[in-house]
């Protein structure tokens, strides 16, 4: 506990007086001593003692003068901002992988690598100037999505792997610069690429409504989505709503089917990292690209089994009409709107499937008895008429 006695100290620092009205009041991080009698004077608060929860159960917290900081333990880091908790960083996420990554985006990798390592080490105290700022590398990552969308493109055929490679270098990406952004708002818009990105920095958990909107597409979920689980919160939330505007057209790699998108695709990427199964439905509303009465079927881009495809499953459509609609699903990742109904994995279409499968065998084997006992049936008939026929000649 510091006891700040000089009262230039405290005037300067922490204290304000309202004069001849005999008001004190003390400035954030201070509070004020025992004794009346020395109402000039000011004591420091300790931070630290009062909540342990400030640095996370891995940061060590240091008091200081009318404020607080948090040192963070190697692999942890609080993204520069030294009153925030520490929280576990994987730097070997942004590892660049031959076969694994797109060359594309390797240069971008690395620079995340190094800012990573860089906000990992113990010794780094408070923002560095040397380092990248979020807006730059959110910059770049737009950049590279953009020349990833042309050459994807240009291809003719457009691999399922390297759509799944892009976005999943996306979600990673958005790990380290969403907390880097200093706004609360930042967005980003190229030709081929918009992005929305919402940042929170409240000393609790925010909660309500959250919406972010772009030229064609909105998302509306809650901030209890958004972060998640609120023991793991971490003095941030962030999400994303990041668009593409040339992913339509899609050629799946199996069918060599050209898969005709109907919206923009779409990437909903939040701070909680636990969204496979969400608690809560979000919501998006597509803007057709083209009014049509086509049937629309709400999709994601599934990369768990193979190279990637668009699927239904946890998807539903709320309403539709020509221009719009809406979709609600229960876990994160990419999504967009498809041209009719062939699409893989979606549990609905597979019970279709299996009834007409069921109709068609019982038809075949229901045919087959009643063949069956026809022939034998005629065959008996006939083995009758024989009979007769030669106890005829043997009369003759
Ligand atoms: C991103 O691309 C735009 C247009 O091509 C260019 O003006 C800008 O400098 C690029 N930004 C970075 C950080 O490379
Ligand atoms: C950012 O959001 C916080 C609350 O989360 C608010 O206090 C602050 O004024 C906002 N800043 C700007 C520039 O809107
Ligand atoms: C964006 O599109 C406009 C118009 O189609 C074009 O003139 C411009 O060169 C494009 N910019 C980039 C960076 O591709
Ligand atoms: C999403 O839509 C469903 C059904 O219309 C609604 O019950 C739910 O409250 C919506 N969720 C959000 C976050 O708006
Ligand atoms: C998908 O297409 C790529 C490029 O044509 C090919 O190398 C890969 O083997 C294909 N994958 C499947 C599962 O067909």
């Amino acid at each position: 506990m510091h006891v700040c006695s000089s009262t230039f100290l405290c005037l300067h620092l922490a204290l304000l007086k309202d004069q001849g009205a005999r008001v004190t009041r003390y400035a954030n991080g201070f509070t004020q001593p025992n004794s009346k009698s020395e109402f000039l004077n000011c004591i420091d608060i300790n931070e630290c003692v009062e909540n342990q929860h400030f640095c996370g159960e891995r940061g060590s917290c240091v008091n200081q003068l009318g404020s607080y900081l948090c040192k963070c333990p190697t692999g942890f880091s609080n993204y520069g901002n030294r009153q925030t908790q520490c929280a576990e960083l994987n730097c070997d996420q942004y590892e660049t992988q031959p076969g694994q990554t797109l060359p594309v985006l390797d240069s971008l990798l690395s620079l995340l690598k190094n800012s990573c390592l860089v906000l990992n080490s113990p010794t780094l105290s408070g923002p560095t100037r040397l380092l990248p700022t979020g807006d730059v590398l959110l910059t770049l990552l737009v950049n590279a999505t953009d020349v990833v969308q042309l050459g994807l493109q240009s291809n003719g055929h457009r691999s399922s792997s390297e759509v799944t490679k892009l976005l999943r270098t996306i979600e990673i990406s958005f790990r380290l610069i969403a907390p880097l952004l200093t706004e609360n708002v930042t967005r980003i818009e190229t030709n081929h690429t918009e992005v929305e990105i919402m940042v929170r920095r409240d000393k609790t958990p925010p909660k309500g409504p959250v919406s972010l909107t772009n030229e064609n597409t909105q998302l509306d979920t809650t901030w209890e989505t958004v972060v998640g689980d609120y023991q793991n919160y971490l003095g941030f939330a962030y999400v994303v709503l990041l668009s593409y505007r040339n992913l339509d057209n899609l050629k799946d790699n199996t069918s060599h089917q050209s898969q005709q998108l109907m919206s923009s695709a779409v990437t909903v990427s939040v701070s909680n990292s636990n969204t496979k199964k969400l608690p809560q439905q979000v919501n998006l509303t597509f803007h057709h690209l083209q009014s049509s009465d086509v049937d629309p079927t709400c999709v994601y881009w599934s990369d768990e089994n193979g190279p990637g495809v668009w699927s239904g499953r946890g998807c539903t459509l709320v309403i539709s009409n020509s221009t719009h609609t809406v979709c609600s699903c229960n876990h994160l990742s990419t999504f967009a709107l498809l041209k009719g109904i062939q699409v893989k994995g979606s549990g609905q279409l597979s019970l279709v499937m299996w009834v007409g499968v069921i109709v068609a065998v019982t038809c075949v084997v229901l045919s087959l008895i009643t063949t069956l006992w026809c022939r034998f049936v005629s065959r008996k008939r006939r083995g009758g008429h024989r009979l007769q026929q030669e106890v005829q000649l043997h009369r003759k």
